[in-house]
């Protein structure tokens, strides 16, 4: 019989979870009117997507009317600069950093090729920014700074609250985007600040394809153009049929996640700690990118020496999946821009590897991690 491969990638998607499957799956046949009809059908589907959009809200500690669906965290990245940029033609200027997500790093790109001007904060060996060079950067003419809450390859979390209070001060606009930290880790938006969110399902347990972006009310200024033109759903913002089935999988995984986080991530937390003690242990030559602090409860992004990533990923085919960078990124063979800017030498990149837990990692997996990878690595250091 084959051996099942130990999935260790949950921050490239994550299984969907049992009980989110079981709250879909009526949406498909029993309940399958379009949200926007006014017969019984479409009742019954408004009422269930309206259900799910306070599951999101209660998770982030906002009201459902500030929640608005999308199709992932792409579009609600987006959506966000985008739209803000739409809005607000006479301020130009936005703050991102040089480790975002390629969803704002090209939308960034976009908007510089229509008039915008973008500061690229660098980040230190951990890969922070740095609170004072923000502030520097902030001009008359800055409309938002778009700081991720915590970066996808390294799990390096940013510090939302202070960051909050900057553009709160400076009267700028703060995006977040949080794909990897909703569901994850605790989120009280009203508390830290953030006036525009972005998220993802199928970062926590829920379906592919669907996701929203918080919107702050209490910010009265706030205002954004759409990006996509239609029949003028999600208060105009997001035209096109919703996705009832999907918007109630994320409803239930952002309800089980408000159940589960404050337990789920001390557990993943003391799982990961001790998988990086273990491994340091049985394997020489380890080098782990960001600090263990500041950083997601179930990453790990470590280099190991003398090590060929792409080569390990091969031979640990059916056994281990795990990923050389992001797995958005991992179609392209270029190094990683998040590793790059953390000042990591070419040798070190290449040999980088990003291990993430999550709710399906068993005990009996992680005591086979440490076997199966320093086996793999003794085998390959050999043959090199
Ligand atoms: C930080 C971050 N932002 C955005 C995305 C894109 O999310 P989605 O797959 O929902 O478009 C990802 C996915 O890997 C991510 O990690």
């Amino acid at each position: 019989m084959m051996k099942k491969e130990i999935y260790l990638d949950y921050q490239a998607s994550t299984p969907v979870d049992p009980r989110v499957l079981k709250a879909m799956l009526p949406y498909f046949v029993d309940f399958f009117g379009n949200a926007a009809s006014v017969h019984q059908q479409g009742l019954q589907a408004k009422a269930a997507v309206e259900h799910a959009r306070s599951q999101v809200a209660k998770l982030l500690g906002v009201e459902a009317s500030e929640i608005i669906f999308t199709s992932g965290a792409t579009e609600s990245n987006n959506l966000a600069l985008l739209g803000l940029f739409k809005a607000f033609p006479q301020k130009k200027h936005f703050i991102t950093a040089v480790t975002e997500h390629s969803s704002v790093l090209e939308t960034a790109a976009y908007l510089e090729s229509q008039g915008a001007e973008f500061s690229y904060l660098a980040v230190n060996k951990m890969g922070q920014v740095n609170l004072e060079e923000l502030k520097k950067s902030i001009r008359p003419d800055t409309l938002v700074i778009s700081l991720m809450a915590a970066n996808n390859e390294i799990g390096t979390l940013h510090p939302l609250k202070e960051i909050g209070q900057i553009a709160k001060e400076a009267g700028v606009f703060f995006h977040s985007d949080a794909a990897q930290a909703v569901g994850k880790i605790p989120l009280d938006l009203k508390r830290l600040g953030v006036d525009l969110l972005s998220l993802s399902s199928h970062k926590f347990y829920g379906p592919k394809g669907i996701g929203a972006l918080y919107l702050n009310q209490d910010q009265p200024l706030l205002k954004l153009k759409p990006i996509l033109y239609g029949g003028g759903h999600e208060k105009g913002l997001r035209s096109g049929t919703l996705n009832v089935p999907a918007i109630m999988g994320l409803g239930e995984a952002a309800r089980l996640s408000e159940e589960l986080i404050p337990e789920e991530s001390k557990r993943l937390q003391n799982d990961r700690d001790q998988l990086w003690q273990d491994l340091q242990k049985e394997i020489s030559g380890l080098k782990l990118h960001g600090s263990l602090e500041d950083r997601l409860p179930h990453n790990l992004n470590f280099s190991v020496k003398g090590l060929s990533a792409e080569r390990m990923l091969m031979e640990l085919k059916g056994k281990l999946a795990l990923s050389t960078a992001s797995a958005c990124t991992s179609a392209q063979t270029k190094p990683s821009h998040v590793l790059k800017a953390l000042g990591l030498s070419s040798e070190e990149m290449k040999g980088s590897l990003r291990l993430s837990l999550g709710r399906m990692t068993s005990s009996q997996e992680l005591s086979m991690i440490v076997r199966i990878l320093s086996e793999t690595i003794d085998k390959h250091r050999q043959s090199v």
